[in-house]
């Protein structure tokens, strides 16, 4: 009998593999040597020592041949290229904004904003700040604040959009502070260090409500835009048939701006931008952008890198693509779940963020449980994921350290990189290390910067 297409359950990785690269195999004991040499910190290993790299989902993913072609077609000229000008379409397509600067990944554009809009005495409140974007906010004086819901901070709540901001907190926050000391409120989409989980479109127009109802601009960081314009298209009551552009345009006609980074949902290697309206705050912006990362039509990026962007932004809002991308997120998340393995519930569009705290509750967070499981990973089985807990968290500009809300271990999924059979790895090894948890000891500090600790810090095993 014939079956049609349509009907198989199945969902393929709708593409096939035109050029790899080799996964080199190691040891338990190679890997363990190579751990000590990296201070325990898994940013500081060789990519080669690495079989399955899960650290990040930012700039690791694999182009297209239509990127790859764009990166032919780059035209470098200074000042405008063709390739800005495809750039700048792609963009306006989806997020209209009256200005799109283009910089050379998300913190150059969250640095140039909060130069322009932060300082001492101002606050910004998120759903939840990622880690650069909270930095470079505390860098210019100015206060970061989270105001996701409740569920969003308790790793196995059930929520359809745990990524919300809990607009009542946000309300009170700004009547405390006062209006004038809010430049603007920040909701990022999907919310990584939430969990990669949504935000719905309902929620966002409450955000803009109470940004209407303060004068306050609305900012988007809009790294995952598609991923969450995919779950608003699954779980949002009225969206199921709408096209993924459709939704990420109503997401962007509710706010005034945006920072982005081109290596996540521009299926990019590098680039990103920032877009607003305000033409006030885009002259400043364009004025420090000259400064720090070059002329207004290429940022810090070569003309190639925007033809590949350009593309990526065509490419990401295919319903294939994403069906593909989420479905094997959870796929991951899935099997863990069921093998009793603590993960940060429903799983998220990039990545399955494993619950520190509850595999390892005789660590406590000062002995960073995240630390001590994500080297775990990575001596079993080559793993690499990241900590995402108080290690990354937990230290504060005064140079004191407090518990984080959530230890968790990200393990983001890189972009049309690994296949089903790299997952079922994956899956295997950290069941086996799950099973063996309570034999796992915490880890001390001995050597570390005064911010953004997790990238350079060095560890010691207790
Ligand atoms: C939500 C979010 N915002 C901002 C950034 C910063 O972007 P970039 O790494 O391009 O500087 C990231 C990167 O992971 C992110 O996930």
């Amino acid at each position: 009998m014939l079956a049609r297409v349509e009907h198989w359950t199945t969902i393929i990785e709708p593409f096939r593999i035109k050029s790899v690269e080799p996964i080199r195999l190691t040891t338990v004991e190679e890997r363990g040597a190579r751990l000590r040499d990296a201070g325990y910190n898994l940013f500081n290993l060789h990519a080669d020592d690495v079989l399955i790299d899960l650290l990040t989902d930012s700039g690791t993913g694999a182009m297209s041949a239509e990127q790859w072609a764009g990166i032919q077609r780059g035209d470098e000229s200074y000042a405008g290229s063709p390739s800005w000008f495809r750039f700048l379409d792609a963009v306006t397509e989806l997020f209209p904004f009256r200005h799109v600067i283009p910089t050379h990944q998300g913190r150059a554009a969250e640095k140039i904003l909060f130069s322009v809009i932060g300082g001492a005495g101002k606050v910004i409140p998120s759903n939840t700040h990622f880690d650069t974007t909270r930095a470079n906010v505390e860098f210019s004086g100015a206060e970061a604040i989270d105001c996701v819901i409740a569920e969003g901070r308790q790793p196995s709540a059930i929520h359809p959009f745990k990524g919300n901001m809990d607009t009542d907190a946000l309300d009170a926050l700004i009547r405390e502070r006062g209006a004038e000391n809010v430049p603007v409120v920040f909701v990022t989409v999907t919310n990584n260090s939430g969990g990669g989980q949504p935000v719905s479109l309902a929620n966002l127009r409450v955000v803009r409500e109470v940004c209407d109802r303060y004068g306050l601009p609305l900012f988007l960081d809009a790294c995952r835009f598609a991923e969450n314009a995919w779950f608003i298209k699954e779980r949002e009551d009225g969206y199921a048939d709408a096209a993924i552009g459709d939704i990420v345009r109503e997401m962007a006609a509710l706010a005034d701006g945006m920072t982005m980074s081109g290596k996540k949902d521009a299926l990019a290697n590098i680039g990103g931008w920032l877009a607003m309206n305000s033409d006030e705050w885009a002259e400043q912006s364009r004025n420090l952008l000259i400064l720090t990362e070059g002329f207004p039509t290429y940022g810090g990026l070569a003309g190639r890198d925007l033809e590949a962007m350009a593309q990526g932004l065509r490419e990401v809002i295919d319903e294939d693509y994403l069906r593909y991308r989420i479905r094997s997120t959870a796929y991951l998340g899935e099997a863990l779940v069921e093998a009793g393995v603590p993960c940060v519930q429903p799983i998220g569009g990039h990545a399955v963020y494993l619950d520190a705290a509850g595999l390892l509750p005789h660590v406590p967070p000062l002995e960073y449980p995240g630390q001590a499981l994500a080297c775990a990973l990575y001596r079993e089985g080559g793993i690499r994921g990241c900590e995402i807990g108080t290690v990354m968290f937990g230290q504060h500009p005064d140079g004191s350290e407090s518990p984080a809300p959530m230890e968790l271990v990200r393990l983001a999924i890189p972009r049309r990189v690994y296949t089903q059979s790299h997952v079922d790895y994956v899956i295997e090894v950290i069941r086996w290390v799950a099973e063996r948890a309570s034999e796992l000891r915490g880890m001390r500090i001995v050597q570390q910067p005064s911010s953004l600790r997790h990238f350079t810090a060095r560890f010691e095993p207790l």
